[in-house]
């Protein structure tokens, strides 16, 4: 039924390449990225620092443009500008101005966006109500939090009433409390059946609140896919916990079998895959290994996260240390 759902944003192919400077090579950070977002859902995209999730967004949001490919939003070319007025977009490091109000800025704001005049105090009251900012709003931006910021640079993005919303970081910087009361704003968006796009590098609040999610690396996309797909196949993982093997030995062990091994002290860990255990036990135990422990878990967000990261790593190295780097 998910898949009748329209496609508010299709990304195709983006590639996207910077030159550093006058003569010098450039640098490719997006290698074909192609996604889609539905209608209504919230989705994450993720990955660590420098994957590229900036870069696609300022793509998005018609910023740069990029080297190839093409993206659409509400079935608009992003480099069209009639559909603006439906999408609203939160950045990475907003600029605000320090010496005014956050009532005044959302005011500025709703201006800037074309609200009809009659709806601007509507408008900016019902946003400081959202993102409870009630007791703030009438104070100097300059004295406000990290988390005071975030809250008016989301009723700034909200502030014509926009389909879609598209989110830098939202959460980044924020205590617990701040990241929950974000959380809570971003589920009220979907309530009242907005789309949101959300940039994050923080995997726990994509599992809490997240719809679809795609995992980008190095510029690449590695996973996409519904959360649930994610999180509810039920998938299993043993963490096998030995000991008294050399370190080559455990190196060569994780190889065979594709596990992530890690050395702790005289123990080895390894996440051995489901319906791999025996075979792994057996190769371990062939090795003179003493098996420690055995625990089933179920696969979670980070296994598949940390398990993406380490692939681009590898994928990385082994296109040695130009990899990244093309001619033009
Ligand atoms: N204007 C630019 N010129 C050159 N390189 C850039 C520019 N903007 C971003 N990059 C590089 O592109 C890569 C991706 O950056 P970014 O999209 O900001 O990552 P993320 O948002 O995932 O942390 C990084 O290696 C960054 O240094
Ligand atoms: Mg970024």
């Amino acid at each position: 039924m998910t898949d009748d759902l329209r496609e508010i944003v299709r990304v195709d192919a983006i590639v996207k390449d910077f030159r550093p400077g006058l003569g010098l090579r450039a640098k490719r950070v997006l290698h074909g990225v192609s996604f889609a977002v539905r209608e209504g859902e919230i989705y994450g995209f993720v990955g660590p620092n420098g994957a590229g999730k900036t870069t696609t967004l300022k793509i998005l949001m018609g910023l740069i443009r990029p080297t190839s490919g093409n993206a659409t939003i509400l079935d608009c070319d992003v480099t069209e500008t009639g559909f603006r007025q439906h999408i609203g977009f939160l950045p990475e490091n907003p600029y605000f101005y320090p010496f005014l109000t956050g009532r005044e800025t959302l005011r500025f704001y709703a201006r800037l966006s074309g609200v009809d005049a009659r709806d601007i105090t509507r408008s900016a009251d019902a946003l400081i109500e959202l993102v409870g900012l009630e007791n703030s709003c009438d104070e100097r931006m300059s004295t406000y939090s990290k988390g005071m910021l975030q809250r008016i640079g989301i009723a700034q993005a909200l502030i014509h009433n926009p389909q879609v919303v598209f989110l830098d970081e939202p959460m980044s910087g924020l205590d617990p409390i701040g990241r929950k009361d974000i959380r809570d704003i971003i589920l009220r968006l979907k309530q009242e059946r907005k789309t949101v796009f959300m940039n994050t590098h923080i995997l726990n609040d994509v599992e809490m609140i997240c719809d679809r999610v795609a995992i980008i690396v190095k510029g690449r996309i590695r996973h996409e896919g519904a959360i649930q797909d994610f999180l509810a196949k039920d998938e299993m993982r043993s963490d096998i916990v030995l000991a008294a093997l050399a370190p080559e030995e455990a190196r060569l062990l994780g190889e065979k079998f594709s596990a992530r091994v890690q050395t702790v002290g005289e123990q080895v860990e390894v996440q051995v895959r489901d319906g791999q255990v025996r075979d792994f036990l057996q190769s371990a135990l062939e090795s003179h290994a003493e098996v420690l422990s055995v625990t089933p878990n179920r696969v979670s967000l980070e296994n598949i996260f940390l398990e993406a990261v380490e692939q681009g790593e590898r994928a990385d190295s082994s296109r040695g240390p130009k990899g990244e780097e093309r001619s033009c």
